[in-house]
């Protein structure tokens, strides 16, 4: 078998991810590739190329000057890498600096320090030449408040010469299509953000960043926006999509960033990101200290529980015998036993709070 054309893998880019090559074709659209262990299988005839990040951020500091010369580093020595296709999800607690690094990317903000490049052209410089291929939501949307949903989505498809018929797919894609010719004005939360989702998939961009895009969604809804972001990643778009509901996020997205004040924590394939934190169990027990120090004694790692009465105990489930016996022979019984296996909710908080006081 000859192998086609191979090409470097970026920092992040790790093995397995589905990406895709920058190639110059008179197209002007990327070339589909995998990479796979180590190296990446392109699956065209097209010319040669390197593999690039749909997003590559490097050394990024953003620094707001506030009130009396009040200074916010919101975002600090910030380097990321988006693979080009699939859904990248972008997380940090409240701020964090997502939003900021978002704007970064979009030219909507100038950084103190650092380079950003989007679909391999230098923001702000290159961006003209891309910005066609990129569809953003970033906090609240302006629409005009008199217009139906329609007539508001009419009028970007006309500024970017789409036709009508896009209208149409977007509104049926974000599920809006019998709420269309209502006023935007009398629109509820979520309907606001599905237009405004509407508006950054109507150009059928090759990157979509949607900043919380499931802001104000009911069950249904966010349901509905996980299947579309899916949708969108599946079709060898990328999107970065930066959200606090951790449970969607685990359930839509390929790979992950972690920030926190502005620094990246850890990054990778959301599996990569899982398999660093182990299962652990959390025993309910009366006398907690006691028990600690007889579950130490045994060799086990023991950390205090957030509630009390209870133990976490750094272990899986094949230890959970040994748990419940070592207690049981000290004369101590557990009032509960669970298993918790590691899931981005686990592992966000542990390494957002770490250090916290
Ligand atoms: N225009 C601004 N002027 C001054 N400080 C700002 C500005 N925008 C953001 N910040 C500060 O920068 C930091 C990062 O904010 P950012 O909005 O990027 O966080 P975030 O991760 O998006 O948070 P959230 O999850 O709440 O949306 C915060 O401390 C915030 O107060
Ligand atoms: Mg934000």
């Amino acid at each position: 078998m000859t192998l086609p054309k191979t090409g470097i893998i970026p920092d992040g880019c790790r093995s397995g991810f589905p990406a895709r090559l920058v190639v110059p074709s008179n197209t002007g659209r990327y070339a589909h590739g995998y990479t796979q262990r180590g190296i990446t299988v392109i699956t065209t005839k097209e010319g040669s190329g390197v593999v690039a990040s749909a997003v590559e951020i490097r050394g990024l500091r953003k620094v707001y000057s506030g009130f009396r010369a009040r200074e916010t580093v919101a975002i600090d020595s910030l380097d990321l890498d988006v693979p080009i296709g699939g859904v990248f999800g972008f997380l940090g607690p409240n701020g964090a600096g997502k939003t900021t690094a978002i704007r970064c990317l979009l030219g909507l903000v100038t950084p103190t320090k650092g380079s950003v490049r989007v679909l391999d052209s230098e923001v702000p410089r290159g961006l003209p030449d891309v910005i066609n291929r990129v569809g953003a939501l970033v906090e609240s949307p302006k629409f005009f408040p008199g217009f139906s949903g329609r007539l508001n989505l009419e009028l970007l498809a006309a500024t970017r010469r789409l036709p009508a018929s896009e209208v149409e797919r977007v509104l049926d894609e974000v599920g809006l299509a019998d709420r269309a010719e209502d006023h935007f004005e009398t629109y509820s939360l979520g309907m606001k953000q599905r237009l405004a989702v509407a508006g950054a998939i109507l150009k059928n961009p090759d990157l979509l960043v949607l900043d919380e895009p499931a802001n104000g969604l009911d069950p249904a809804g966010i349901k509905d926006m996980r299947e579309l972001i899916r949708r969108y990643g599946a079709s060898g778009s990328t999107v970065l999509v930066s959200s606090h509901q951790l449970a969607e996020v685990q359930l839509m997205c390929d790979s992950v960033a972690i920030i926190n004040r502005g620094k990246l924590i850890t990054s990778g394939a959301v599996a990569d990101v899982l398999a660093g934190h182990a299962a652990r169990l959390r025993v309910a027990i009366d006398d907690v200290s006691g028990a600690s120090l007889v579950l130490e004694s045994a060799g086990f790692v023991v950390q205090p529980a957030e509630v009390p009465g209870q133990l976490i105990v750094e272990a899986g489930e094949s230890d959970a015998a040994r748990v419940t016996e070592t207690l049981a022979v000290s004369g101590r019984y557990l009032r509960g036993l669970r298993v918790e296996t590691a899931n981005l909710e686990s592992v966000f908080l542990e390494l957002t709070t770490r250090g916290d006081t």
